[in-house]
C-alpha cells in the first residue's frame, strides 16, 4: 500500500502506432489518410545508412507540408550509439515544424539516456524559441532497457509512451529466434504428450506496464513482422490489452484496423462496464461494499476495472 496515487497516463488515444521508412515520402500522404493514431516517421532501422540525410529531409519537410490532421505525429531519431541521432535532433527541432508532437528515441538503455537528448532538445527548443515542447516516446528493446525499465519510466517529464521493440529485444537477450513478436515454435510446456504454446514476450511485456503504470506513461506493443498473418496479430494484440498496453504498431497498413480492433473497447464490454457500475451504486445505497453481478463476485475493486474501460471508450469517442 502507498499513499502515493498512481498519476494518469496521457489521455490520448494511442491504439494504433504506423511507421514508415522516412526514406519512402511517397507514403506519408497513405499514412496520414490512414485510421491510425498515432503516426511514427522512421529515420532509424528501416532507413538506410547511405539514406539517413536525404531521409531526415524528406521528414523535416513533411512535419509542414503534410495536413497530419488531429493524429499525433512522432519521428523515430536514431539511437545514441549512432553518429546521426544528434543531428536528426537539431534539424528535427530548428528546421522542422512546430507541428510534430513527439521523438521516439529507440534502444533507450537508462534513464540517463532520457536526460542527454532532453539536455539537447531542451537547448534547440530555447534557440528556436519552438512554441510548445516535444514530447518523448522510446521503446525498450535491450536487456539493459528492460533491466532498467522502471528509472527509464520516469527518465523525463517529457516521456509520454513506451513501446517494446521485440526483436531487438530478442537479439539483445540472445533468444533463439528471428520472428518479430508473436508465437514461438519451441517456446512450450509438454503436458501428457500434448504440447501447450505460452509466451515468450510476456515477462517484458508485464515489466514495462508496470513500469509505465507506476509513472503515468503509456504502454504500447511494438511490431508484429509477418503482415500476412491476421489471426497472430490479433491473438498478440488481444494478450497485449490483457495485461493492461493500450496499442500495437502497424508496419503495414492493413494492421491498422486489427490494432483499432482489439483496442477500442467493443461495445459489449462497455455495456458490462457500466452494468457493474450500477449494480455497484446500488450496493454502495444499501451500506454494501460487493454485490453479484451475473452470478460473480463485483466489488470495490470491480469500480475500478471498470472505469478503466469505461474512460478508454470515452476517451476515444471524444476524438
Ligand atoms: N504506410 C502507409 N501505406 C503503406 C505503408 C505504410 N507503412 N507500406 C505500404 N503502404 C502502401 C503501399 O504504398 C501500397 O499502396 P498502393 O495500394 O496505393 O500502391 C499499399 O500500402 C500496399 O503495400 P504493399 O505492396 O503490400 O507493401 P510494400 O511492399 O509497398 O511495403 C513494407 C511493405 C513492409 C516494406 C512497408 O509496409 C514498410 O516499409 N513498412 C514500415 C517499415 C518500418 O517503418 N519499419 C520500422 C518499424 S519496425
Ligand atoms: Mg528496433
Amino acid at each position: 500500500m502507498s499513499f502515493r496515487i498512481q498519476p494518469p497516463a496521457p489521455s490520448t488515444p494511442n491504439r494504433c502506432q504506423l511507421f514508415g521508412p522516412g526514406s519512402r515520402p511517397a507514403i506519408f500522404e497513405k499514412m496520414a489518410a490512414s485510421a491510425a493514431d498515432v503516426i511514427n516517421l522512421d529515420l532509424e532501422d528501416s532507413v538506410a545508412p547511405s539514406d539517413k540525410d536525404s531521409a531526415r529531409a524528406n521528414v523535416i519537410a513533411a512535419i509542414g507540408d503534410i495536413d497530419w490532421g488531429a493524429k499525433t505525429l512522432s519521428v523515430r531519431i536514431n539511437g545514441l550509439d549512432t553518429p546521426y541521432w544528434h543531428r536528426d535532433v537539431i534539424d528535427l527541432v530548428e528546421k522542422g515544424a512546430d507541428r510534430l508532437d513527439r521523438i521516439m528515441i529507440p534502444k533507450v538503455g537508462c534513464a540517463a539516456d532520457l536526460y542527454a537528448v532532453d539536455a539537447l532538445v531542451t537547448a534547440c527548443e530555447r534557440a528556436r524559441g519552438r512554441a510548445r515542447p516535444l514530447d518523448f516516446e522510446v521503446i525498450i528493446e535491450s536487456a539493459a532497457g528492460i533491466t532498467h525499465v522502471e528509472e527509464i519510466a520516469q527518465g523525463s517529464p517529457r516521456l509520454k509512451a513506451m513501446s517494446l521493440g521485440a526483436a531487438d529485444f530478442a537479439a539483445s537477450m540472445g533468444m533463439a529466434t528471428t520472428g518479430i513478436g508473436g508465437t514461438q515454435e519451441n517456446y512450450y510446456m509438454l503436458h501428457a504428450g500434448q504440447k501447450h504454446w505460452s509466451d515468450p514476450w510476456h515477462w517484458a511485456q508485464a515489466a514495462i506496464v508496470a513500469a509505465c503504470r507506476t509513472h503515468g506513461v503509456l504502454p504500447v506493443d511494438g511490431p508484429f513482422g509477418d503482415f500476412s498473418d491476421e489471426d497472430g496479430f490479433r491473438a498478440q494484440a488481444l494478450r497485449s490489452a490483457t495485461l493492461g498496453m493500450v496499442g500495437k504498431w502497424a508496419i503495414h497498413p492493413r494492421q491498422v484496423a486489427l490494432a483499432n480492433e482489439v483496442f477500442t473497447p467493443s461495445v459489449a464490454a462497455v455495456t458490462e462496464a457500466r452494468e457493474i457500475l450500477a449494480a455497484m451504486e446500488e450496493a454502495k445505497a444499501k451500506g454494501e461494499g460487493a454485490t453479484v453481478y451475473k452470478g460473480r463476485l463485483v466489488d470495490i475493486a470491480s469500480i475500478k476495472q471498470a472505469e478503466v474501460i469505461v474512460r478508454q471508450a470515452e476517451m476515444i469517442a471524444a476524438e
